[in-house]
């Protein structure tokens, strides 16, 4: 193996320091302790062990983590006055709902019975969508002057930056379409002025996806390779152009194994840099949730 392992373990835990102090500060200040509000429907393990693992994290550094659960059952108008409740609570200052939504059909198969997730989220006021999915902080985004950024897009800029690996005037081709990672992390990266300077944005961005033809042939060009299409070891080595850096949002369980979207072992022979799945860019998305969190309750 030659790339260098670009260690989001050791930068997120960085910059939960960093959160730290600065939630010390305000308390002492008299702020009130930020809150983040995690909502967990049914009893998805992955999506518990999500919020327990962001519960911890915000106790970590001085934020108040409280978790409303609600069975696999509840309709979508208890959500949405639980939603209603969070959004009036002053001492609530984010609110997140855990994806994916339980999938469900009612006794005469009909997906109808389905809880409509774009609507859930569409209810949580923008000023306490600290995931920042909100039609409102998305177009803020992409008109450069974010409320919340979106945290793994963020945390993947801030990656790149703590090790100097700058994306003005270069190649990046992120794989994958997603609200959550995919259209956010390409918006970012090709805009002007970077959420970590020029220096990171600026990009020429090509978004990929699934369907896109000779996707190979495309992620070649790549100077950045951002994969986020949620297929285990899809990326192979000979996909990725020597010298490049990868970074890898994908974390897919094969068997009792973690895997990212990029296969590691033959990728990290001929790129320059590669974040690990685990330990790359999944500890860092928590990082900068609890910052959106930070910056819900202070204002700032
Ligand atoms: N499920 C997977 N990723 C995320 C995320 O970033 N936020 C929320 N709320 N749910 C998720």
């Amino acid at each position: 193996m030659t790339a260098q392992i670009l260690d989001g373990k050791a930068t997120a835990k960085e910059i939960r320091d960093e959160i730290a102090d600065e939630v010390r500060r305000w308390v002492d200040r008299g702020g009130a302790k930020p809150c983040l509000t995690a909502v967990l429907v049914g009893d998805d393990p992955a999506s518990q062990v999500y919020v327990r693992n962001k519960h911890r994290a915000c106790e970590q550094v001085g934020i108040a983590g409280k978790v409303e659960r609600l069975p696999a059952d509840a309709t979508e108008s208890q959500l949405l006055d639980l939603i209603g409740r969070l959004n009036a609570d002053p001492t609530v200052h984010g609110i997140l709902v855990q994806l994916p939504l339980p999938q469900r059909t009612d006794q005469a198969g009909d997906e109808s019975a389905a809880i409509d997730t774009r609507r859930l989220l569409d209810a949580i006021d923008p000023a306490k969508d600290v995931d920042a999915f909100s039609p409102v902080n998305v177009g803020l985004i992409s008109q450069e002057r974010p409320r919340f950024l979106p945290c793994t897009p963020h945390g993947v800029i801030r990656l790149l930056a703590r090790y100097r690996l700058p994306t003005a005037g270069r190649r990046v081709v992120v794989v994958g379409r997603s609200d959550i990672v995919g259209k956010p992390i390409a918006m970012m990266l090709a805009a002007k002025n970077g959420v970590c300077g020029p220096d990171y944005a600026n990009a020429t961005v090509t978004l990929a996806h699934s369907r896109s033809a000779d996707l190979a042939e495309i992620t070649r060009q790549a100077d950045l390779l951002v994969a986020a299409v949620g297929r285990p070891e899809m990326i192979r080595g000979d996909w990725i152009k020597p010298g490049a850096v990868v970074i890898d949002v994908g974390i897919n369980r094969v068997g009792d194994r973690l895997v990212g979207d990029v296969a590691f072992e033959e990728a990290a022979e001929v790129a320059a840099a590669i974040t690990p799945v685990p330990g790359g860019v999944g500890p860092l998305t928590i990082a900068m949730l609890l910052k959106n969190t930070v910056a819900a309750a202070s204002g700032s």
